[in-house]
């Protein structure tokens, strides 16, 4: 079923959910890559949304978050907004930790006691060390090597600890109250409109006769917009709350999605100087960075695609060559186009 097929499916589920004329679903981040594909995706649906980016709540202020959840009084939060910075997150660990801890932490707070709530939350492949051999599962044992990854992580302890804190009080034993839900949705790699690693590569390949990357980093390069729906189909589901590796099939190195994205943009036509060639692989010891990166980031994602199969409107799931190479063709047509 396409897209447009699983909107109106999910248009049907929403009047049996939720109040929303009262209680409009809150975005945050509405500005970075998922924010962004959140405001496309949210066009298909005539449903009450308020987007926020920095300007309308800046996430460093405790006060300026408990003034936005009491004036919308959401009862559907989608926090798309983080601290993504990796490499200064070194450096500034206490910005880091308000946006993606603290800020995390006041969201979850306030949704997990809210009959119905809802909080979805994207984390990330940092959170693990990447020194397992074989893809990680939701419940494997958590080492961020970074401090993004450990505010990351911090981010997601506090939403289990909200959302652990409803079940030991006597909300549930509340008449009508049918309990809060998160969903916490790990993901890696992600690429949308925005700056990210394909556009750079891309970038590059138009200036440089040669360009170097890395080989020995395994993962699964996300479309932004696939995040964005996924977000939507676990909101208007009756999918058990949790941790859900959201990253589709397949995976690849960071030198394989660079010869493959490049490659493609050479065929649809961007002016690509470098040659296939010429697109060296590099340990990761040649291109040192502030902040180390898990070497191994695959995720196994089993429990999202049976979480999705259950659900009467469910896809064909997605694999990322397919997604990145829409992603290119579209990207290098908008660019000739202007
Ligand atoms: N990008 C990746 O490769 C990747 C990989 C794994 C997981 N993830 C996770 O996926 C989610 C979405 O990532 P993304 O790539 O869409 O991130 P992104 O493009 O960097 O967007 C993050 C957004 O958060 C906002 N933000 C940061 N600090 C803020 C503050 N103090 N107040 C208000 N807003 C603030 C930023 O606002 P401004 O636009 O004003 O800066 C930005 O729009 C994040 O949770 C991230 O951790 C991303």
């Amino acid at each position: 079923m396409s897209f447009s097929g699983i909107a109106s499916s999910l248009k049907d589920q929403l009047k049996d959910h939720l109040d929303l004329q009262s209680h409009p679903i809150l975005v945050f981040g509405k500005d970075g890559q998922v924010g962004r594909s959140l405001q496309k995706l949210f066009k298909e649906f005539h449903l009450p949304v308020v987007f926020l980016g920095r300007s309308e709540c800046d996430l460093a202020s405790e006060l300026a978050i408990i003034q936005t959840l009491n004036h919308y009084q959401p009862q559907i939060i989608i926090n798309a907004s983080a601290y993504t910075a990796v490499d200064l997150a070194q450096s500034d660990e206490t910005t880091a930790h308000q946006i993606n801890a603290k800020a995390v932490e006041l969201m979850a707070k306030y949704v997990a006691t809210i009959s119905k709530g809802v909080l979805v939350h994207y984390s990330t492949d940092y959170v693990f060390d990447g020194l397992k051999e074989s893809a990680y599962l939701e419940d494997d044992a958590t080492n961020p090597l970074s401090v993004y990854g450990q505010s990351k992580l911090l981010g997601e302890q506090a939403i289990e600890t909200a959302f652990a804190g409803v079940r030991n009080n006597t909300l549930d034993s509340v008449e009508g109250f049918v309990g809060p839900r998160y969903y916490i949705l790990r993901t890696s790699w992600v690429y949308g409109d925005g700056k990210n690693f394909i556009r750079t590569m891309l970038s590059l390949a138009n200036q440089k006769e040669e360009l170097k990357v890395i080989q020995d980093q395994r993962g699964c390069p996300t479309s932004s917009d696939w995040l964005a729906q996924i977000a939507l189909q676990l909101t208007f589901s009756n999918t058990p709350a949790g941790i859900y590796h959201t990253v589709v099939d397949g995976e690849t190195s960071w030198h394989g999605l660079a010869v493959f994205a490049i490659e493609i943009a050479r065929q649809a036509g961007e002016g690509i100087l470098v040659k296939p060639e010429n697109i060296l692989p590099i340990p990761a010891t040649d291109y040192p960075l502030p902040a180390p990166r898990p070497q191994n980031s695959r995720m196994n994602h089993q429990k999202l695609k049976e979480a999705l199969a259950a659900m009467p409107f469910s896809a064909e799931y997605p694999h990322w060559e397919a997604q990145v190479e829409a992603y290119v063709v579209n990207y290098v047509t908008q660019k000739l186009k202007s």
